[in-house]
């Protein structure tokens, strides 16, 4: 039974097949339509995963849509007559978007999908995050919370699920979300929002939390159980296109730093404050869902767990023995988790659950491949000089180059799902070399400063770097370093670093890889970051892998087993 499920018309498109409830195919609509957090219909992104499952339209059982449009135009509608006359700009802007084409979404299905004849099915918006968490999770039983900006009605929701069955009791509703808090100091602070969250988290690091009573005190009511109530009269977001007002910037004493603007200590002081009422608001509600759910495991979903500072909090201070959050907790990963929901809650599927390590690598390596004969006919297609290497060779080849400072490009097999590159559409370098993190804004990445790389270390290495003593996967966790000194281009200001552990059963060519740079320099870590240059997506061709040679001042190139150099010297 194909069950096909869609993510769209809000932030980072996306689609995903299921084949007897495992997953065959998952992609973002970037990675086809080159714009970033593309929020369009994802028509390459269907037909790709068809293509994928070898499958036409009329083959499709069941198709799942992340949220139900009807109830979010309710809230909508009822949200801009509750702040009349104020939002009118913002309701001339949004509405006409909604009547002309989000609440047509079956027709645009029906148009893409020609000879489909089956059920459309709308699992409610935490649902679909809440069956993305839960069923990528290696638990048979689990408390779910989920966390966002805002579904239909609900901001945050938390519930039991067992095999195959997601029971959501509780919620936070629309205007009071913990998603949208974090994002009007997102927006406060000159990035913007849904994409610029992880950002604020690395600017906080930075500053000191001097404003964390000042905002409990006036911009959010905590209770006991983790519940919120935002103080509306501080923030814009039900009413305008930004998100904080001027009582807001009153607050601080500060107009809200535009994009680009220097950052200076009152920045960093702030971001540091919102991040701390994050994690204790977080770390409340997860020892709420504890005693209320009575399970030992949690699965945490929404674009909030996408915070690695306060995931590690909820697993060092809280109360779960076990915690999984899934590579793609955010909307895109709906794309999954609504199809999830349809095949084992709808139609009520039993659920099989794998060995842990196979569990992640089918939660992580779900899109594009090219194999080498396909990079050898592009290259040699287009006169584009390169030396293939056998595998043993290319690993002791490759390591020796990043331990020689210099920066490479490593495309293989398939593309990762979710927005991290975990070891196949990245750019590796030496984690020893402290001015590595310059080195690399300069050759390519060229972000801001105060943002850190990630390292992926060893997976039997994790508890001797860092501290912390389970697995990392999907680099969700930002964890204190032990040994800083050994690897300071990953060491972040405050001595952290988000980290991917890697294990030979789930990535075996990147193991391999980081295994050899290991034998070298003694140091089971490299510096991995994402194969992109700002503003665009994670390269999905051949081509596109090739430009970033081309662009950038990045020194090799290996894609499969070709390895090119910037300098033509291969
Ligand atoms: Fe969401």
């Amino acid at each position: 039974m194909y069950v096909l499920g869609i993510s769209c018309y809000y932030h980072d498109s996306a689609a995903a097949i299921l084949k007897d409830g495992k997953i065959i195919a998952a992609i973002e609509e970037e990675r086809f339509s080159r714009k970033k957090f593309d929020d369009g219909f994802p028509d390459s992104a269907i037909k790709w995963c068809l293509n994928q499952a070898n499958i036409l339209p009329k083959e499709i059982s069941l198709i799942a849509f992340y949220d139900k449009p009807l109830l979010k135009f309710e809230r909508l509608l009822d949200n801009y007559i509750s702040v009349a006359p104020r939002g009118l700009f913002s309701f001339l802007d949004v509405i006409p978007k909604w009547i002309h084409k989000r609440l047509w979404i079956k027709d645009e299905i029906k148009k893409s999908l020609n000879g489909f004849n089956g059920k459309i099915i709308f699992p409610e918006h935490h649902l679909s995050h809440a069956a993305h968490a839960f069923f990528s999770s290696p638990f048979n039983e689990s408390a779910v919370l989920t966390v966002d900006g805002v579904g239909e009605w609900s901001t945050t929701t938390f519930g039991i699920a067992n095999n195959s069955e997601i029971q959501i009791t509780n919620d936070i509703r629309w205007p009071h979300s913990l998603g949208l808090f974090y994002s009007a100091f997102t927006y406060f602070l000159g990035f913007k929002v849904n994409e610029g969250e992880y950002k604020l988290m690395g600017l906080s690091a930075y500053g000191k939390p001097v404003y964390y009573d000042l905002i409990l005190s006036k911009l959010i009511n905590v209770k006991d159980d983790g519940s919120i109530h935002l103080n509306m009269k501080y923030f814009a977001f039900t009413y305008d296109k930004v998100m904080t007002n001027e009582k807001f910037s009153d607050l601080f004493g500060i107009q809200p730093r535009k994009e680009g603007q220097t950052t200076e200590q009152i920045h960093y002081d702030i971001a540091a404050s919102a991040q701390l009422v994050l994690e204790e608001v977080l770390l409340k509600m997860v020892n709420h869902v504890y005693k209320e759910t009575k399970m030992k495991n949690l699965c945490f979903g929404g674009g909030v767990a996408l915070n690695g500072v306060a995931n590690y909090r909820i697993l060092k201070d809280g109360p779960f023995e076990k915690i999984h959050i899934p590579p793609s907790p955010g909307d895109a990963g709906s794309a999954i988790g609504c199809a999830q929901y349809s095949y084992f809650c709808f139609e009520n599927n039993k659920r099989s659950i794998e060995s842990e390590n196979e569990i992640v690598k089918n939660n992580i390596y779900l899109g594009t491949s090219f194999s080498n004969d396909e990079i050898e006919t592009y290259l040699t297609t287009n006169h584009i000089k390169y030396e293939f290497l056998e595998t043993k060779l290319l690993l002791e080849k490759t390591s020796k180059l990043i331990s020689e400072g210099n920066v490479v490009g490593w495309f293989q097999g398939k593309m990762e799902w979710g927005p991290r590159a975990l070891g196949n559409r990245s750019i590796l370098a030496d984690p020893r070399r402290a001015e590595m993190k310059d080195v690399l804004n300069e050759k390519i990445k060229h972000r801001e400063s105060f943002r850190p790389f990630a390292p992926s270390i060893l997976e039997e290495h994790v508890s001797e770097y860092f501290e912390l003593d389970i697995p990392s996967p999907y680099m969700l966790l930002v964890a204190k370093i032990k040994k800083p000194e050994k690897i300071p281009a990953v060491t972040h200001v405050d001595g952290t670093g988000r980290l991917q552990s890697v294990s030979r059963d789930v990535n075996p060519l990147y193991y391999d890889l980081i295994d050899e740079f290991y034998k070298i320099t003694d140091v089971p870590v490299i510096i991995n970051t994402s194969m992109n240059v700002m503003g665009e997506p994670i390269v999905n061709t051949p081509e596109q892998t090739y430009s970033m040679i081309q662009k950038t001042d990045m020194d090799y190139l290996i894609m499969g087993n070709h390895l090119l150099s910037k300098a033509g010297n291969v």
